[in-house]
Parts: C-alpha cells; sequence; structure tokens
C-alpha cells in the first residue's frame, strides 16, 4: 500500500448533490507534479481505505485539493461526503501518474479533455506557469451530463485568469471548452462528437488534431478513454509515457 500521513480538512464545497471538492493539509515532504495522483482515504473499521485521487491544486499550493464525485454506495466517498473541517484524512506519501508535461513531447497547442471528475488532473496543470511556458495554447475540454457540473471548472478557470501569480503566463493562451450532454446549454454533446464533426475546430478557428502541433491529455471514464484515444491514434498521434514522451496520455478518473 505505501506509506501514508495524517492530514487535516481545511475546507470542503459541495457543488451538486454528485460532486465536491475539499483541501486537505500538505505534507511539507509531499512533491508532485502537477497532474499526478495520490492515494488517498479514511480508516473504516480501523483499517485504511484508500483511493487513487489526482491532485487538482498546482505544485506551488501550500495546500492540497481533491475534486470528488460522490457514490451513494461507494466504499470511500458514501463517507468521505460528509467530511468536515478538522477532520482527520490519510494521504499517501508518494505521488505517480502519466497525465505530466513531461510525458508529452514538445508542441504547440495542448489539448486538456475530461469528463466529469477528469478535470481534476487539469485544475492542476492549467495553475502550472510552466504549462504556459511550454505551450502557446491550452485548450481545457470538460463534458458533464449537466451544466450544474460545470460548476467546478468553470470556477477554476475564472480564477485561474484572475490570479496574481499565474494569471500573467495564462495571459489568452486558456481556452476553456465546456460541453453538457443530458440538458440544454450553450454547447451540447460529446467531445468526441464534437471532434468527429470539426465543430470545435471550427468554434476554436484551429486545425484538426495534428501530430506536428498538438498534445493531448485525456482524462474520464474507461469508454471516453477508449474513445478519445482512437480520435487521436486516428489523427496519428502516439501514446507518450514517463519513460517514453510522445504525442498523447491518458488517465483513469476515480470513481466510485
Ligand atoms: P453522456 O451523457 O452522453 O453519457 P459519466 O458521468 O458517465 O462519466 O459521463 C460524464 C460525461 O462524459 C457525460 O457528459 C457523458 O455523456 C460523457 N461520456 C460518457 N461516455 C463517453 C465516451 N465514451 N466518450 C465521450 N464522452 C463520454
Amino acid at each position: 500500500m505505501g506509506a501514508v500521513s495524517v492530514e487535516t480538512i481545511q475546507s470542503v464545497k459541495h457543488y451538486t448533490d454528485r460532486l465536491f471538492a475539499f483541501r486537505v493539509s500538505r505534507p511539507q515532504s509531499f512533491r508532485f507534479r502537477s497532474g499526478e495522483f495520490v492515494m488517498l482515504g479514511l480508516k473504516v473499521d480501523g483499517k485504511p481505505l484508500l483511493r487513487a485521487y489526482s491532485v487538482a491544486s498546482p505544485s506551488w499550493d501550500e495546500e492540497l485539493e481533491f475534486f470528488s464525485i460522490k457514490v451513494p454506495n461507494g466504499p470511500l466517498t458514501s463517507r468521505l461526503q460528509h467530511i468536515q473541517p478538522g477532520d482527520e484524512i490519510l494521504l499517501g506519501t508518494k505521488a505517480v501518474g502519466t497525465l505530466v508535461l513531461d510525458a508529452l513531447l514538445p508542441g504547440k497547442r495542448l489539448y486538456l479533455l475530461s469528463t466529469g471528475t477528469g478535470i481534476a488532473p487539469f485544475a492542476s496543470i492549467i495553475r502550472d506557469p510552466d504549462t504556459y511556458e511550454r505551450y502557446e495554447q491550452v485548450i481545457l475540454t470538460h463534458t458533464c451530463r449537466e451544466v450544474a457540473e460545470l460548476a467546478y471548472g468553470q470556477e477554476l478557470v475564472a480564477a485561474v485568469r484572475e490570479d496574481p501569480l499565474v494569471g500573467e503566463f495564462v495571459g489568452d493562451k486558456l481556452v476553456y471548452y465546456p460541453s453538457v450532454t443530458r440538458e440544454p446549454f450553450e454547447r451540447q454533446g460529446r467531445i468526441t462528437k464534437l471532434m468527429d464533426d470539426g465543430v470545435i475546430y471550427e468554434e476554436l478557428a484551429v486545425p484538426a488534431l495534428n501530430p506536428e502541433t498538438d498534445r493531448v491529455m485525456i482524462c474520464g471514464s474507461m469508454d471516453m478513454l477508449e474513445d478519445c484515444k482512437a480520435r487521436c491514434e486516428q489523427a496519428g498521434l502516439t501514446e507518450g509515457s514517463n519513460a517514453r514522451p510522445a504525442e498523447f496520455v491518458i488517465e483513469k478518473a476515480f470513481v466510485g
């Protein structure tokens, strides 16, 4: 399982009856790269119950932020959704993952494709000044079933643009591209459909996905990963890793 430390909940914010975010004290020794995940959880019946959670905060932040789904019968989230400031939480000491800038070759445009809580690692990446030093344009897509589920991302993007530290790096490089699939919204449909129909490229006035210029990170459900991966491969992009950087990387968003 690896080593864990006992940390303290600093704040909790509920977005919908399915989604909430919380902030946790950060041990001084805890280092991570933007986009990585860590094991996190609670002691249940005297035993640690841990799941992989992407760190949503940037590496310069004094606290650690996480964005979670609430699953009514989920072993961990059915309990975690009731946490309050001051409560204890277990945090793994080592962060890992493939949704990191170092797993991609240099490029011009970075696509961050997310659904649901899959936005969490990208919440870290879009708050990292390094992202804007490496790319001319950063396109964050977030697709949810319902409009209310976009709120975390909407707040995040607004805050990043205003941030005294990161704001000047962001400039006009960050493009936020939300869509909703099960309710009326200004943009509807799955990201895969918006790509297949060329809608995203038209709306953003960018060329279609191209291995010469474009890099992609993908985070969502298993099906979403498969379908987005297929679009990347069709466009000629190859999958990268920490050991062998390439043109796109994927990671499953935490569920349950
Ligand atoms: P849809 O409403 O059409 O299923 P989930 O909560 O199931 O992970 O879904 C989050 C969002 O991801 C929803 O908007 C959902 O659309 C979308 N989605 C689900 N499966 C895929 C997929 N295979 N490719 C792209 N988007 C998907």
